[in-house]
């Protein structure tokens, strides 16, 4: 890469790919404030950009896709799965075997800016603990530290954050000792950003030397994971299946070795878990086929007659949404760089604060520019071989999206609090529900202290701790 760029060569670059306005307060701007603007300019990709501001502007479509086509994928409906025992029972040998013989890591997602609840910290470091507050991240870590102890190998932790929640994520792990997991055995890495576009197709400027931008989505995971070295050296470690899931999703059962065993036993690229949707209305992505390749279909992207069409059993066709909980070959995710393989781009039209042509600061009221990402999902296009299974969504389902209201905290604490009382319900404790069903007390379990009921029902004393149902 060259050295030194002058103003001369920023200019001719910025011309070609249109962006010649930001250096329109160069004049004004200090030594530091140059070299900041420089750099930015340096790292804009001049293939990209183009297509990018072709992108806003209207005059190519990421999606042209059309989606009359859609067919539903196969699925694994849990109903079968429960009947076939021997599937069940090999399947679950495979993923204990891949476990046994440390070929599986994990990776979470948690670079969003967490828009809808509102916190200004990531939300990894979110008090979900219905009783203790713990946070999600040490929940998740027990979680996976639970799985080694049970099946004594070491299990990679990978955490993708962005430059929104790098630094409080790393000094969060760091300030609690990495939640007793060997720190050796985590691994961050920053995705990647873009810039953001006004509607013109224009780079918007965040200050008058700093070009705005944005995390390119959980699919810059792909880009990611390659920049930083992490799937090369998930290869050299002999790991052939990467588990992945959303930080915010409190119920995920991290690397359940069943779900392993099914994505081995079919040979797949990608896996998927499904939960049947509670009506056509819910916004979930879909999984399905187009012209042969797998894809997910954005809630949006259906039409009304796509939501409701059902089958002869009643049931809806599209009616299992994607609930982001996936299993990648490693390999699968190498021939997707080594082939050059491009994940879509998404706009999202968004306020967006930036500083206008005269270099006044702008804090919009009404979106005012596109923020543009990737989806992991769309990676489905290029995979020969898709495993979908449904699961239940009370065991594996309960995001926290919003500050209240639907996939709430409250609604992710109260799911939380009703799972861990199933268990105990399965160790023959009675506890008081509502008339909806929900426990009337809370109740928490340490992955550390069980992992499963039937851990917990050899633990448990009886008779339990009158007040609260806290174990660790
Ligand atoms: P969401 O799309 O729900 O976004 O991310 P979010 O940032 O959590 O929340 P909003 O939309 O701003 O309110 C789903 C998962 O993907 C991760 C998030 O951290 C979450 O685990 N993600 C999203 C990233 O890691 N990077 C991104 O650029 C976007």
């Amino acid at each position: 890469m060259k050295m030194s760029w002058k103003i001369g060569d920023l200019r001719d670059k910025l011309d070609k790919i249109g962006q010649g306005h930001l250096l329109n307060f160069w004049g004004e701007l200090t030594c530091p404030q140059r070299k900041e603007l420089t750099r930015q300019i340096v790292g804009l990709d001049e293939n990209l950009i183009p297509q990018l501001s072709e992108l806003v502007r209207g005059t190519v479509n990421s999606s042209s896709q059309d989606k009359s086509n859609l067919r539903p994928a196969d699925t694994l409906l849990l109903q079968d799965l429960q009947r076939d025992e021997l599937r069940k029972k090999q399947a679950l040998q495979s993923g204990e075997e891949a476990l046994t013989q440390g070929k599986v890591a994990v990776v979470v997602v948690a670079g969003g800016q967490g828009t809808r609840l509102g916190s200004i910290r990531p939300k990894g470091l979110f008090p979900i603990g219905p009783i203790t507050k713990r946070s999600l991240f040490q929940y998740h870590v027990e979680k996976i530290r639970a799985l080694e102890m049970r099946y004594g190998h070491v299990i990679p932790f990978c955490i993708m954050t962005s430059e929104a929640t790098d630094r409080e994520t790393r000094k969060f792990f760091q300030k609690n000792k990495c939640f007793g997991k060997d720190e050796s055995s985590i691994y961050f890495f920053v995705q990647g950003t873009l810039p953001t576009f006004s509607p013109d197709g224009k780079i918007l400027l965040e200050k008058k030397w700093r070009i705005s931008c944005s995390p390119d989505g959980h699919g810059g995971i792909l880009n990611a994971l390659n920049h930083h070295g992490v799937l090369t050296s998930m290869a050299e470690q002999g790991i052939e299946c990467l588990y992945y899931f959303q930080v915010d999703n409190v119920l995920t059962q991290i690397a359940d070795p069943l779900y392993l065993g099914l994505h081995r036993q079919a040979g797949a690229d990608i896996s998927a878990k499904t939960i049947a949707k509670r009506d056509p209305f819910e916004n979930l992505g879909n999984i399905g086929t187009l012209d042969g390749r797998y894809c997910v279909i954005e809630y949006s992207e259906l039409s009304e007659q796509q939501k409701t069409r059902r089958r002869s059993d009643g049931r809806l066709v599209f009616e299992q949404g994607s609930i982001a909980l996936h299993v990648f070959r490693v390999s699968f995710l190498q021939s997707l760089i080594d082939g050059n393989r491009r994940l879509p781009y998404h706009l999202a039209f968004k306020k967006i604060s930036c500083v206008d042509e005269s270099g006044r600061a702008v804090e919009p009221t009404q979106p005012n520019g596109y923020k543009i990402e990737q989806f992991i999902f769309d990676a489905f296009h290029f995979a020969e071989k898709v495993m979908v299974v449904e699961t239940d969504r009370k065991k594996e389902f309960s995001p926290i999206k919003n500050a209240d209201g639907n996939d709430s905290p409250i609604t992710a604490r109260r799911d939380l609090t009703n799972f861990f009382a199933s268990w105990l319900h399965d160790c023959g404790v009675d506890l008081p529900f509502d008339k909806n069903g929900n426990s009337r007390v809370p109740v928490e379990i340490s992955p550390l202290f069980a992992d499963r009921p039937d851990m917990l029902c050899k633990k448990i004393a009886r008779p339990l701790p009158s007040k609260d149902y806290l174990f660790e």
